[in-house]
């Protein structure tokens, strides 16, 4: 029995959240290492929807579940999404919910910050504005808030007093008022209680639950083609979202983050700017949106649609480090007469089996295209294999070949129960 890491492999929204749901059942401990209220996580369970942003997966399910430190903890969203989800009957207190003692926090000035710049901006990376990176930039920087800072309000004038020094500047410059330090004292205390209940050590935890034997779900959000670093720099996020980040995001050693799953959507989704080689802005994009209700989870965007790009999820296997992959979404594909999938690109003549490294090349490549018959019949809902006409298995089955890696689940529905294992990967 070994743990499991749960990435996105392509741009996101690929169904992380109804998977990490259906294996927490099997697990003892959820872990979120990365991003923060950018990601939008759908889960449903019957006639229930619950949508998650900062709160890890395994909530839904009652497992002990910690906000990583690789984490960008927006407090005050934290508390609304925890009182969300209580109106929805889960309630969230200290002995579910830990929430990293050095995880930074985003403040309203992040959330401004990330609104100016994108405002401003000529070619706009198409953010969430939920401060994501105006955040890690001051993690990285030295300068940021952490949730332990909390835990000692004497010692948050100086830290404040720091961190303005340099957002004033640049508010300043944006024609912005500066912010009160006063003002952001005030409410920095008045959340405080509130937030420490559920702050502690997600190292010490995972350490506990390692030598108890326990089981660990590793819980990603948005997806190595967002990735910081392999990613389709600039429009990313401001984390490495790749499977090795959850070792660092959470405080155990590499060798701990078990089999990495990566969630794969059967057709290809992008939301925000940023290259798509196989975009349909045409009636078959339309279509692909329509059927799969592609809306962004967090701001409710159009998401943008293409077929499956077989060249991108093979390169993200390697560099997100995926053994296996949850294909979703296999229904939305049903009554296709035909479906292409690209299995590589041309660019200036030439053939190239991998995204290249600079945005230009990225907007450039054209892509290659296989036909594969559709199928009539309706796999929503399937839960075996054997319920799935033979031309869907043939998808599949050319998808697996052409990136490279298996599939070891398959989702048909947004039902949790409407999941087929093919191969388990907890084993
Ligand atoms: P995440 O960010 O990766 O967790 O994905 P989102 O929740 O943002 O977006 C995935 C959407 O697809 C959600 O609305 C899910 O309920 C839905 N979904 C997940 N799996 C399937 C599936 O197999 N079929 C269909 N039709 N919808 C799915
Ligand atoms: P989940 O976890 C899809 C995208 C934004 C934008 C870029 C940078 O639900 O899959 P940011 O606010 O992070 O600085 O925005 O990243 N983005 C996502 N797209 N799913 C997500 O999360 C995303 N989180 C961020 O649209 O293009
Ligand atoms: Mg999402």
């Amino acid at each position: 029995m070994t743990n499991v890491t749960v990435i996105g492999a392509q741009w996101g929204d690929e169904g992380k959240g109804k998977i990490i749901d259906w294996l927490s059942n099997r697990a003892e401990m959820v872990v979120r290492f990365q991003g923060g209220n950018n990601a939008g996580h759908t889960i449903v369970v019957g006639d229930k929807t619950y949508k998650l942003s900062l709160l890890p997966s395994g909530v839904v399910q009652g497992k002990r579940s910690i906000i990583g430190n690789g984490v960008v903890v927006d407090p005050w969203s934290l508390l609304d999404e925890i009182a969300r989800v209580g109106a929805a009957g889960l309630t969230i207190t200290p002995d579910i919910l830990v929430l990293a003692e050095n995880a930074v926090l985003v403040l309203p000035l992040h959330r401004e910050l990330d609104g100016m710049r994108e405002d401003a901006a000529a070619q706009k990376i198409g953010t969430t504005k939920r401060g994501i990176g105006p955040s890690y930039e001051d993690k990285v920087g030295r300068r940021a808030l952490r949730a332990i800072d909390l835990m000692d309000p004497a010692s948050l004038p100086a830290k404040i007093e720091k961190l303005l020094a340099h957002h004033n500047v640049l508010r300043r410059g944006f024609g912005h008022a500066e912010v009160d330090a006063a003002a952001l004292l005030v409410s920095l205390k008045e959340i405080a209680p509130k937030i420490t209940p559920f702050i502690g050590s997600s190292w010490r935890e995972l350490d506990a639950a390692k030598r108890a034997g326990k089981r660990i779900l590793f819980e990603g959000a948005q997806a190595v083609l967002l990735d910081i670093d392999h990613g389709t720099y600039p429009f990313v996020t401001s984390s490495n979202t790749v499977a090795g980040q959850a070792a660092a995001g959470a405080g155990v050693g590499p060798r701990e983050i078990g089999t990495v799953l990566g969630i794969v959507k059967s057709y290809t989704t992008r939301v925000g700017e940023g290259p798509f080689p196989t975009e349909l802005k045409d009636a078959t994009g339309e279509k692909l949106g329509e059927r799969g209700h592609e809306f962004g989870t967090v701001t409710g965007r159009k998401r943008r649609c293409g077929w499956f790009d077989a060249v991108l999820v093979r390169q993200t296997v390697i560099t997100g480090g995926v053994d296996g992959i949850c294909l979703t979404k296999l229904d939305v594909l049903d009554g296709f007469e035909e479906l292409k999938v690209c299995t590589h690109y041309e660019l200036d003549g030439k053939r190239v089996d991998y995204l290249p490294a600079d945005a230009n090349s990225q907007a450039l490549v054209k892509p290659v295209y296989e036909t594969l018959e559709g199928w009539t019949d309706s796999t929503r809902g399937a839960r075996s294999w054997a319920q799935l006409p033979a031309n869907a298995i043939k998808y599949v089955r050319r998808i697996e070949e052409l990136i490279g890696a298996q599939v070891a689940l398959l989702s048909t529905s947004p039902d949790r129960d409407d999941t087929i294992m093919v191969r388990d990967p907890f084993l």
